[in-house]
Formats: structure tokens, C-alpha cells, sequence
């Protein structure tokens, strides 16, 4: 990282109609996390000493989710969209008094690397006053393009809409960020004209006023899945698999094994830890630390919650928000857990809902038992102590404690406190009938062929 101060500058004010939407179009999510919040990590991570967010007008969930995401962030609010020169103007404030790198990045292209913008700033350092990040586009349409002299500075970025067929022809493309170290950014916006085929403020402009001020531009490029730019669903998806392609790869790089890697879905802030195994069609929300040597079989959904190593989890389990599984806890298929903590080697291994409560180290919660937590009106709490063990198809109506290696009959409804040690039943005695199935299927088959007969 270089020593010179940073600006970043995130544009967010465009309205993204084409999302067709009433979210604005940078908070939706790419991996569980606004679009807004995956540039505003980026600047976080280059080290900006300053960040300003331009919003538009009635945008305050853009500019609440900017503060959230980035405390540091100043919010500014660009009144109409003339221009992408003209949102840089709203930041003003923030860009008058500061000599230093300034940054410009777009708040819908969130696959951006912080390493990329380090090597902007790099051009910056050896002497440039503005560098732009480049790409190859498979397929350039809509984009502007660069264009450069014999010696490969680049002298202008021509929109589609102002360029000449031959400058259509140049593959490489605007993808939106440009670095600009100039004594004065003011007065280089304040000399971008409107006079194009959109009639707007551009700030790809700044590159000639720039060169007619005697400062030199450099390119620097990226792959295009860096720089995709989400403009309607179908770019929202697309960035989505791109985020999800790097992720698997990072996971497996630090040595998580994913069976299926490609039916996998991570959160943009799962960790695994090593040693780690993955069936196929998990998926991760928001929220999820998976500790070392944790096997997670097929088709589970997984959020909030923390899994400790060892852990044997699914198939087919739920694991929602405040779900805190100790060492070696085993949850099997269609459990679903959701703000309990469970002790180190505690099991429910088949078919309940343990919601809102504790389960101790090394308990037993059999088959079908329903953690009952809620009244209609409050959420209450359901302790169960270690070693207890919980029979099948079981009913803990909280609030409620079963103590430490207390035994719970299976098919009862727990409505009182259980003591440690102890057994508690609740369903009417077993009642026997000698002989009486016998006489039963007599006496029905008698009725039946009579039946028959009729
Ligand atoms: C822009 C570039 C183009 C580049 C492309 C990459 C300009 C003039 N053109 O075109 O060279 O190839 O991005 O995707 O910059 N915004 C505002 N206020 C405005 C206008 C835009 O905040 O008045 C914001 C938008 O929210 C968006 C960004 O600036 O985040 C880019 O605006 P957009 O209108 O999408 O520019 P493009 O036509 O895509
Ligand atoms: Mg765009």
C-alpha cells in the first residue's frame, strides 16, 4: 500500500430501472450482502482514508445501508442524474481540501479485488494523473471504449453512442473505475462539458481535459469477471455465480473439501475451517463459522449459526440463527435447530425442532421431540442438562428444565420441571388383553364374508 492519502469515491445515485424493482438497485445482494456493501469491503480493504457514497434523492435505505456497512462513509446526495462527472461534483466536500489518489468505483460492480486497485495506484505512483482499469470485453456493446496513441497512453474513453464505427471496433473496454492523482479534481470536473449524445456529464471526459492540462493516463486491465457491471436479474445472477465460483475455489484452496463444488452456496462471510467436508447442495447464509474437521452431508441449510469442529452435520438439517453446536455434536436429517446452544457431543439425530434453549454435553434427543417455545405471543426457553436423554416423540413445553442425566419417557408432554437423575412419563399405562387378537380377527372375518354375502 502506498503512503499517499486515498479518496474513494462509490457512485451510487443511478436508479436502475431495469431491476425493475423497488429496492434500489445497489442493495441487492450478491451472497447474502447488498452490492453497495461489497464495494464499500473493497475500499475498506485499499485503506481509504476517506469514502464518499452519492446517492440519489429519496435513496436514505441507500445512504442507512452505507453507514452500516462503512462507518467512515459520508453520504452525499446528488440531486439529478446528469452524469457520471456530475455524481463525482455532489462529493465535492470531501475532494476540495485533499491532495492524494482519488478513486472512483461504481456501487454496482461488486466483484472488484482490492490487489486490482492497489495496481491503479501504482500507475499513480510512477507518474500518471489518471488511470483507468480496462478489460477485454467478450462483448463490447454499451460499453465505452479506450483509445490509445502509437505508445499505448490513452488519450480519450469514447461512449457507444459518440463513437465512430472504427472506435466501435476496439475491444478494450471502460469498466468504470478510474484512479486520478491531479492537484485539482474540481477544476477538472468543472471542465467536462455536456455536449454528447446523451447530453450528460461524463466522467470518462476527464481523461482529455486531463491531457490538455499535460497529465498522462495509463490503462490497467482486468478479466471481465472482475468488472461485470449489474444492470438488471440476469447480471445479478451472473455476478452471483462468479462470486460463488471464487469462493468454492478459496475454500477448497484452504482446504475444505466440497464433493460437488457447484451446488455449494456460500455467504459472503462463511468460514471453514481445515478439513472440512461438504456433500453436495448445502447451502450457507449469512453469519456461519464451521470449525476444523466438520463433515456436512448432503442438502442442508445452514445460517447464523456456529458448528464446532468435529461436528457431524445433515443430511437434510436446518441450522437457523443462534444454532451454537459445541465439538462433535451430531444433527441428522430433518432437525432443525434454531437459538440453542448444544454441548460438546451432544446428538439429536432424527427429526425435531430444538428451538430457543440449551442442550447439555452429551445429551440424547430422540426421534421426533418438539422443543414447544412458543405460546402465540412469547418465545420461552427449554433447558435440557448434560448426559439427560430425551425419548422419541417427546413434547418439552417451555419454559421448562430437564436436569443433568434425568430420563424424559418417550411420547410425553413436559410441562413441568424435570430433576436431575430422574425419570419423568406422562401418557396412560400400557393396558393388556390376552388372547384378544385373536378373538378380533375372528369375530371380524365373520363379519366380513356376512357382509359378502348381502
Ligand atoms: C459507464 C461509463 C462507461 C463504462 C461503463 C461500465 C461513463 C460516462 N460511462 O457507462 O464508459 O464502459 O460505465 O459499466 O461514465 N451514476 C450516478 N449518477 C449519474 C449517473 C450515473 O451516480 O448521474 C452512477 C450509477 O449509479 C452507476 C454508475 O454511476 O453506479 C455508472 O452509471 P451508468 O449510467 O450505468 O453508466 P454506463 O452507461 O453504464
Ligand atoms: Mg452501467
Amino acid at each position: 500500500m502506498t503512503a499517499t492519502p486515498l479518496t474513494i469515491v462509490v457512485l451510487g445515485a443511478g436508479k436502475g430501472t431495469r431491476m425493475k424493482s423497488d429496492l434500489p438497485k445497489v442493495m441487492h445482494k450478491i451472497a447474502g450482502r447488498p452490492m453497495l456493501g461489497h464495494v464499500l469491503d473493497v475500499a475498506a480493504a485499499t485503506g481509504a482514508n476517506q469514502i464518499a457514497v452519492v446517492i440519489g434523492p429519496n435513496m436514505d435505505a441507500v445512504g442507512v445501508g452505507a453507514r452500516a456497512f462503512s462507518p467512515q462513509a459520508q453520504i452525499f446526495v446528488q440531486a439529478e442524474q446528469l452524469g457520471t462527472a456530475d455524481a463525482v461534483k455532489a462529493a465535492l466536500p470531501v475532494l476540495k481540501a485533499f491532495t492524494g489518489d482519488v478513486i472512483v468505483l461504481y456501487a454496482d460492480t461488486p466483484l472488484l479485488q482490492p490487489a486490482t486497485l492497489e495496481r491503479l495506484r501504482k500507475v499513480l505512483a510512477e507518474g500518471a494523473a489518471a488511470a483507468v482499469l480496462g478489460f477485454e470485453a467478450a462483448d463490447p456493446t454499451g460499453y465505452g471504449r479506450l483509445l490509445t496513441d502509437a505508445n499505448g497512453t490513452l488519450t480519450a474513453i469514447r461512449e457507444e453512442k459518440d463513437a465512430t464505427t472504427a472506435e466501435r471496433q476496439i475491444q478494450i473496454c471502460n469498466s468504470g473505475v478510474m484512479a486520478f492523482r491531479v492537484n485539482d479534481m474540481a477544476a477538472v470536473l468543472a471542465r467536462i462539458s455536456n455536449d454528447n449524445a446523451k447530453g450528460e456529464y461524463y466522467l470518462t471526459d476527464a481523461i482529455e481535459v486531463i491531457a490538455t492540462m499535460g497529465g498522462r493516463a495509463a490503462v490497467v486491465t482486468c478479466p471481465e469477471s472482475e468488472v461485470l457491471g449489474v444492470n438488471d436479474r440476469g447480471q445479478l445472477a451472473e455476478a452471483e455465480a462468479i462470486f460463488q465460483t471464487r469462493r468454492r475455489g478459496e475454500a477448497m484452496a484452504a482446504g475444505a473439501t466440497l464433493i460437488a463444488p457447484e451446488t455449494v452456496w456460500f455467504s459472503h462471510d462463511t468460514r471453514l475451517g481445515r478439513d472440512v467436508v461438504i456433500q453436495p447442495n448445502v447451502f450457507f447464509g449469512p453469519g456461519v463459522v464451521v470449525e476444523d474437521g466438520v463433515e456436512i452431508l448432503a442438502n442442508c441449510h445452514i445460517e447464523g449459526t456456529h458448528i464446532g469442529s468435529g461436528a457431524r452435520i445433515g443430511p437434510f438439517a436446518r441450522l437457523r440463527p443462534g444454532a451454537q453446536l459445541g465439538t462433535g455434536v451430531h444433527i441428522g436429517n430433518f432437525v432443525e435447530v434454531k437459538n440453542v446452544k448444544m454441548g460438546q457431543g451432544a446428538k439429536a439425530n432424527h427429526l425435531a425442532y430444538l428451538g430457543d434453549g440449551s442442550v447439555g454435553d452429551r445429551a440424547n434427543i430422540g426421534a421426533g421431540t418438539i422443543f414447544c417455545n412458543y405460546d402465540g405471543f412469547f418465545k420461552h426457553q427449554t433447558s435440557v442438562g448434560k448426559e439427560a436423554f430425551v425419548g422419541s416423540n417427546s413434547a418439552l413445553v417451555a419454559p421448562v428444565t430437564i436436569g443433568d442425566g434425568a430420563y424424559v419417557g418417550s411420547g410425553s408432554v413436559i410441562t413441568k420441571d424435570v430433576s436431575a437423575g430422574s425419570l419423568a412419563l406422562e401418557r396412560s399405562s400400557q393396558v393388556e388383553r390376552p388372547t384378544w387378537a385373536e378373538k378380533f380377527r375372528l369375530m371380524m372375518s365373520k363379519k366380513k364374508k356376512a357382509e359378502a354375502k348381502t
